[in-house]
């Protein structure tokens, strides 16, 4: 039987994949959380490997014809071990949340005190917000930047362990721009005996290429997203010490999930490789050389960055310096009719509402993988601050937005209709 419609394609859903890929091509993509994957990771994501049920482990599978898939996943595991010196691996996770809280069910139980960073200084829904499953199930405790400079308040999180004896410390930030060193957290989690959680979506990447360091001889779980500065399929794993394999894996699958996305698992495994290329370690360390240079460049225009700078491939810029009635969600408003496309962020204490918020965050990943370079960040940041100057002026809006376009046509990312 012929698939219906099969000389007949979908115009709808195809002209709104190639009005997207037109898109990211002539916009500047500074989300931080987002990247552009290879085009071999694309391949493996759309490939047959999607028509497979594999529930279970390679070698333990529920359904027979898993020979060639126990290979991919294999593959996958072994390649992400090696990336980052790792015992044991996931790779089923459908994404960073389903890692996190597959985690949380397999070493905890339900109302178990947790200690995570506050979403309002940098952290992630995952480490405990009241509107997420993990802050409904267990009782989080948050720990906060400081109000001087911005950084993780050792501290603080120090004195809560104390009192609170946490069953588990998380590590792991959305929106924090600064170096993650895991020797205060494992000192602060051997203190008081609790297990030591890196959710590294965000730095996954930087990690892979030595351009962060690497809490995996730390943790005793360790956590990521495979989409973000890793530059692979969306999705997640999760890395662990031998001991808690057993109940990571139990917890994952049958656990939280059933049968995994294998189409996933070879783009992560294709994405993996890529990673333990050299070159990649020329990458990230130009992600962060970029986001350096962008921050400079943004408090020349007049913006106050958050803990003044970064260290790593984001940066969230306090708008109040520069317009202080320019908030957050406008801005992202405004520079997306100019074909720059970040988003809004509270900044640390905003008193703006996290629909509204005092700030942006902004990332390099995507752009660095375009191949723009320092010169590229002194007119991007320039770009910002003129777009959010002339912003009441639609005409000034879309000169600006053919500026965007010529610097993208530059580097094209995509530059043919797949
Ligand atoms: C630190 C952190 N953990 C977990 C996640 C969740 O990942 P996903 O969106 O794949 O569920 C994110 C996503 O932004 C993140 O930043």
């Amino acid at each position: 039987m012929p698939w219906p419609l099969e000389n007949n394609p979908d115009t709808a859903v195809f002209g709104l994949l190639e009005q997207e890929r037109v898109r990211q091509n002539t916009g500047l993509q500074l989300i931080a959380s987002e990247n552009f994957t290879s085009p071999d990771v694309m391949r493996a994501t759309g490939s047959v490997f999607t028509n497979k049920y594999s529930e279970g482990y390679p070698g333990k599978r529920y359904y027979g014809g898993n020979a060639i898939v126990d290979g991919v996943e294999t593959l996958a595991i072994e390649r992400v071990k090696q990336l980052f010196g790792a015992e044991h691996a996931n790779v089923q996770p459908h994404s960073g949340a389903s890692a996190n809280m597959a985690v949380y069910l397999g070493l905890l139980q339900p109302g178990d005190t947790l200690l995570g960073l506050s979403l309002d200084h940098g952290g992630h829904l995952t480490h405990g917000s009241p509107v997420n499953a993990s802050g409904i199930l267990y009782n989080f405790l948050s720990y906060k930047v400081t109000p001087g400079d911005e950084r993780i308040d050792f501290q603080e999180m120090r004195d809560l362990a104390l009192q609170h004896r946490p069953k588990m410390i998380v590590a792991g930030t959305t929106s924090y721009p600064r170096r993650l060193d895991p020797e205060p957290f494992k000192a602060i989690a051997d203190e008081v005996g609790a297990l030591l959680m890196f959710d590294i979506a965000h730095l996954a990447g930087l990690v892979a290429g030595g351009a962060h360091p690497n809490p995996v001889p730390f943790a005793d779980v360790v956590t990521f997203t495979t989409h973000k500065t890793l530059r692979g399929p969306r999705g997640g794993c999760i890395l662990s010490k031998a001991e808690h394999a057993k109940a990571i894996d139990k917890a994952v699958f049958p656990g939280s999930q059933g049968g995994p996305l294998e189409h996933a698992i070879a783009a992560k495994a294709v994405a993996f490789r890529e990673a333990l290329d050299p070159s990649f370690k020329v990458y990230v360390h130009q992600i962060v050389k970029n986001a350096s240079a962008l921050a400079a460049a943004l408090a020349k225009q007049g913006f106050r960055l958050v803990s003044g700078g970064t260290d790593n491939h984001l940066m969230v810029v306090d708008l109040r310096p520069f317009d202080a009635d320019c908030t957050g969600k406008e801005a992202q408003l405004i520079l997306d009719e100019a074909g720059i496309t970040l988003n809004k962020n509270t900044v640390p204490d905003d008193p703006r509402s996290p629909f509204v918020t005092s700030g942006v965050r902004i990332g390099t990943p995507s752009v660095t993988t375009q191949g723009m370079k320092e010169p590229e960040m002194v007119e991007i940041a320039e770009l910002i601050a003129h777009t959010l100057r002339v912003r009441n002026d639609p005409q000034a809006v879309a000169d600006v937005r053919k500026r965007v376009a010529a610097l993208c046509a530059r580097f094209p990312v995509y530059p043919h209709a797949f």
